[in-house]
């Protein structure tokens, strides 16, 4: 391809060139001369010019719509074989940090969408995405656009009532209404009925929508056979029923309820929808036990259950039946009981997939069973805040791509196995607020090369653990934050901190160190913010230039100095 020209090639490309002239003549014929390379429609390109006089366009995005060929203007494309405009994309990429708030980058256009628009007869794909509409309405003639299959209007600042008329694109495959998740910000239906004219839909995206007016909500997705994929968070649905007798969107894969905060019990319909990969529920104040009704949802990949305030009762036994499970949020409700039966069922799957569990602040309890170490592709592993108790099972050394292991907030009473330090993935490692027995060597570090966080501290203090490393120990990590209180660490200072030229946060409170302060302390790092040793026993004196050695640093250093 694209190598030399043919004779015939040459003659082709001189004839075109003759041929421009003749272009409007062709086009009042009617007749489309196949793959012709003439630009566009004469007709089309007025109608993008006139949408484009209605537009603010400060950073001048739109630079390039001159000239006769609208087909090679930025944002817009022709089918090949027509050249009629199909598709205009003039999303706005530049995703500021004011992305999900209604300050937008100085890239958004703005401005009035010109009805001009609708001579584009072909349109099939629409997408005005992250724009600054300043609040004006959706215009209703957007409906009109018999042949559009993709409508994307998110985050683009669109306001009031989202006009019926869309329930006309009856070829519509994608709908994406997304906007800033905001109570002072007002985009919304006053009912869906509308949505039963899109038969075809696969997607639908009302993230941020105010939909608390539309009296059953539920009942007019239910008309969508085709749906893949719906999404409704924060739409203000908490005084609406979940209630649906019998489900028509069997094909349903992904479904996005979170932040509504409605007021039910939890519903069993989503439970019957075996084609599901991806349930959110998070920010649900849902009451009740979460169902054991999970056996049908073998294709479940993520689920999300957290701060569903009121949900009780134990972990569904069927949960650990879902051996494609990569994301198991579950946090901050009054779940009870413990997680072996759980955890035992997974460990029979072939190949457990899951990267992500996160059961913390609930009330579980119980012992860690060894079956925790099968999980092989566990990355991120928070159990904190529950009453688990006992010892860390020693497969915990299994877990080689473990990145974060909070354990934080539990009743652990029982030992730390030195398998710890196989996991040579770990960043981040929290163990506080427990009642840890026994001693932490240097065996519990052997491989944390990646480790960048250490976190060991307890209100009270605790005599039953101790670190014990020599004094000579040369970890191998290079830690950037340290917090250890109220045990036994000391006596001597500890010389290991020597190598760790990363540190920005170091708190050695309460841990037993009596001992001179070492003069290689004060030239440790220029990049730490703070340091606390006091409740230690350090003597020695502290330089007057430290501030020149230690720029910002706020440090405690109180005790006999
Ligand atoms: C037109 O053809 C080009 C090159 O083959 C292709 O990349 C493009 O997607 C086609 N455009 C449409 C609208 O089909
Ligand atoms: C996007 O916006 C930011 C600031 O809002 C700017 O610094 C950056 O250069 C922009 N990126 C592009 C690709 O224009
Ligand atoms: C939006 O921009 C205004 C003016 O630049 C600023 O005062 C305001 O704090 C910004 N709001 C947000 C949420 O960033
Ligand atoms: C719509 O546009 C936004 C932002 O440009 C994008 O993130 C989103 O995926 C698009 N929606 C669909 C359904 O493609
Ligand atoms: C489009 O929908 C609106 C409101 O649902 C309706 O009044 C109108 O007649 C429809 N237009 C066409 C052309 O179907
Ligand atoms: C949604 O609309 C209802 C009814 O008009 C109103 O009470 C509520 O404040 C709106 N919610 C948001 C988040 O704008
Ligand atoms: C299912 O969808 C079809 C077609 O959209 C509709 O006619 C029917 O009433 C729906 N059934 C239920 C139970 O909602
Ligand atoms: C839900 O109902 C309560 C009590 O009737 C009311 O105060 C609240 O505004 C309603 N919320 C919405 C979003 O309609
Ligand atoms: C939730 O619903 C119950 C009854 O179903 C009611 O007693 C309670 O007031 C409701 N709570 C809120 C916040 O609307
Ligand atoms: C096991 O899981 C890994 C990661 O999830 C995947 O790449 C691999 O293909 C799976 N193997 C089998 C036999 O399912
Ligand atoms: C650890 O705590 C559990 C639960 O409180 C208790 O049953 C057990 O005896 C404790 N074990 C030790 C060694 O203290
Ligand atoms: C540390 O890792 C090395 C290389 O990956 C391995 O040979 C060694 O056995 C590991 N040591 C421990 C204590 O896990």
């Amino acid at each position: 391809m694209g190598t030399g020209r043919s004779p015939i090639q040459l003659l082709f490309r001189l004839l075109l060139l003759f041929s421009g002239f003749l272009y409007q003549e062709t086009i009042k014929l009617g007749s489309c001369n196949g793959n012709l390379d003439v630009g566009c429609i004469e007709f089309e390109r007025q109608a993008l010019l006139e949408f484009k006089e209605g537009l603010k366009d400060p950073s001048d995005r739109l630079s390039s719509w001159v000239g006769k060929d609208c087909c090679r203007w930025r944002g817009v494309s022709c089918s090949n074989t027509t050249k009629h405009v199909v598709k205009l994309d003039l999303h706005n990429s530049n995703y500021s940090d004011h992305y999900y708030s209604s300050n937008k980058s100085s890239l958004a256009i703005s401005g009035e969408i010109n009805p001009s628009l609708l001579d584009l007869k072909h349109l099939n794909y629409l997408d005005l995405s992250n724009n600054d509409f300043g609040r004006i309405r959706i215009p209703e003639f957007i409906g009109s656009f018999k042949k559009l299959r993709y409508l994307n209007l998110s985050y683009a600042l669109f306001g009031a009532e989202i006009p019926p008329h869309l329930g006309n694109l009856s070829s519509l495959r994608y709908l994406d209404l997304t906007t800033v998740f905001s109570f002072d910000f007002d985009l919304y239906v006053n009912n869906l009925q509308w949505l039963s004219g899109l038969s075809n839909l696969e997607q639908l995206k009302l993230g941020g929508v105010n939909l608390s007016r539309v009296v059953d909500w539920l009942q007019d997705v239910n008309m969508l056979p085709s749906l893949l994929e719906l999404h409704l968070p924060f739409c203000g649905l908490q005084n609406t029923s979940l209630s649906l007798p019998v489900v028509n969107f069997t094909s349903l894969m992904v479904l996005d309820l979170s932040e509504n905060y409605f007021n039910s019990s939890i519903p069993h319909w989503m439970f019957d929808i075996s084609s599901l990969t991806y349930l959110d529920l998070r920010e649900n104040t849902l009451q009740g036990r979460i169902p054991d009704a999970f056996t049908n949802m073998i294709s479940l990949e993520y689920l999300d259950f957290s701060y569903t305030y009121y949900t009780q009762g134990v972990i569904p036994r069927t949960l650990g039946n879902l051996c494609n499970l990569q994301k198991l949020h579950l946090s901050g409700s009054h779940i009870t009981g413990g997680i072996s039966e759980f955890l035992n069922g997974l460990s029979e799957c072939t190949n457990s997939s899951l990267e992500l569990l996160d059961f913390s602040s609930n009330e579980l309890s119980g012992n860690l069973p060894e079956s925790l170490g099968h999980l092989i592709n566990l990355r991120y592993l928070d159990l904190s805040g529950n009453s688990f108790w006992g010892s860390i099972p020693a497969s915990i050394g299994s877990l080689w791509s473990l990145k974060e292991l909070d354990l934080r907030y539990n009743g652990m009473n029982g030992t730390i196995p030195k398998s710890m330090g196989q996991l040579s993935e770990l960043i981040r490692l929290d163990l506080s607020e427990n009642q840890w027995e026994g001693v932490i060597s240097e065996d519990h570090f052997a491989n944390l090369t990646r480790l960048e966080s250490l976190r060991l501290y307890f209100t009270s203090p605790t005599k039953s653990l101790v670190m014990d490393v020599r004094s000579e120990w040369i970890p191998p990590f290079r830690l950037k934050y340290i917090e250890m209180r109220n045990f036994q660490l000391g006596p001597t200072f500890p010389a290991w901190l020597q190598t760790q030229k990363k540190l920005t946060i170091l708190v050695l409170n309460n841990v037993g160190i009596s001992d001179i302060m070492p003069d290689w302390f004060w030239k440790l790092s220029l990049q730490i913010e703070s340091v606390d040793l006091s409740n230690n026993q350090i003597r020695g004196p502290i330089p007057h230039n430290i501030h020149e050695m230690m720029p910002s640093v706020v440090y405690h250093l109180q005790g006999p100095v």
